[in-house]
C-alpha cells in the first residue's frame, strides 16, 4: 500500500498505462485486459492490473493535471517498481494542420508549470519520452494506418486561459514548433527520469485551439478505443527494465 494506492507490491505490472479518466481505466481494463483484477479504487482513481498478449499490464487512472499525475506516477514509480509508463490521453492542438482524432507522440514536453523550481531552479529541463517507446509507437501507428504525428508538447497548469489571453496563449509555443497543450507529461517524463524509468505519451486530439475544431463524444470514445490498443501493441512488444 502507499498513500493513495491500496494494492499491495506485486499487484501492479511494471508495465502501467495511465488515463487520466478512471472510467477509461476501466474501459481499457475491460475491453482489452486478460483476467482483469481491480487494484485501486481510493478516491475511485480506479486502476486495474491482467493481461495482454500474454504480458502483465497495469491501467492506472492519474486525474487531470500535473499535481494530480506525479502523486499516482511517482507512487507506481517508487513504491510498485513501474519500468514503463505510457500515459493515454487528450491534446488540444495549436497548429492548423492537426485534425481531430489525430495522434501526437510527445516527443518532449515544455511547461508553463513552476512544479519542478524546487528541483531545477530558474533552469528548465528538457522532459522527453524515451527514444525506443516513441520511435516504436510512430512504426506501429503508421502501420495500423493511424494520422500521427511526432513532436514536442506544452503540459500547462491552465485549461482555461484568461479572457485576455484566449486568443495568443497559444502563439510563443506554436511558433517554437509545439504542437499541441496537454496537462501531464512533463511531470511524467521528469519522473520517470528521476527513477531510469522509460516513459511515452500518446494523446489524441480532441479540440484544434486554432481552428475551434472539437471532436464528438463518440469521436473520442472511438480515438480512445484505437489509442489504447496502440498503447496496448506497443507495451506488449516492451520486455520491462530494458
Ligand atoms: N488544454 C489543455 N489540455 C487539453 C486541452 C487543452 O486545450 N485539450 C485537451 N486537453
Amino acid at each position: 500500500m502507499s498513500i493513495h494506492l491500496e494494492a499491495r507490491p506485486g499487484d501492479i505490472a511494471p508495465i502501467v498505462l495511465l488515463p487520466g479518466d478512471p472510467l477509461r481505466a476501466q474501459y481499457v481494463a475491460e475491453r482489452f485486459l486478460g483476467d482483469a483484477v481491480c487494484h485501486n479504487r481510493v478516491r475511485n482513481a480506479l486502476g486495474f492490473t491482467g493481461t495482454y498478449q500474454g504480458v502483465r499490464v497495469s491501467v492506472q487512472s492519474t486525474g487531470m493535471g500535473m499535481p494530480s499525475a506525479a502523486i499516482y506516477i511517482g507512487e507506481l514509480l517508487a513504491e510498485y517498481g513501474a519500468r514503463v509508463l505510457v500515459r493515454i490521453g487528450t491534446c488540444g492542438a495549436i497548429r492548423a494542420d492537426l485534425r481531430p482524432r489525430d495522434v501526437v507522440l510527445a516527443q518532449a514536453a515544455s511547461t508553463d508549470s513552476a512544479m519542478f523550481r524546487a528541483t531545477f531552479g530558474s533552469a528548465t529541463y528538457a522532459a522527453a519520452a524515451s527514444y525506443d517507446l516513441l520511435h516504436r509507437a510512430n512504426a506501429l501507428a503508421i502501420a495500423r494506418g493511424q494520422r500521427v504525428h511526432v513532436g514536442t508538447v506544452l503540459t500547462s497548469d491552465t485549461f482555461y486561459p484568461d479572457e485576455a489571453a484566449i486568443a495568443t496563449w497559444w502563439k510563443p509555443w506554436a511558433d517554437h514548433g509545439v504542437l499541441a497543450a496537454e496537462m501531464e507529461t512533463a511531470a511524467l517524463y521528469t519522473l520517470a527520469a528521476r527513477r531510469g524509468a522509460q516513459a511515452l505519451s500518446i494523446l489524441t486530439v480532441s479540440d484544434n485551439i486554432v481552428t475551434d475544431e472539437h471532436t464528438t463524444a463518440e469521436e473520442r470514445q472511438t480515438g480512445f478505443g484505437d489509442m489504447a490498443a496502440l498503447a496496448l501493441e506497443l507495451v506488449a512488444g516492451t520486455l520491462p527494465g530494458t
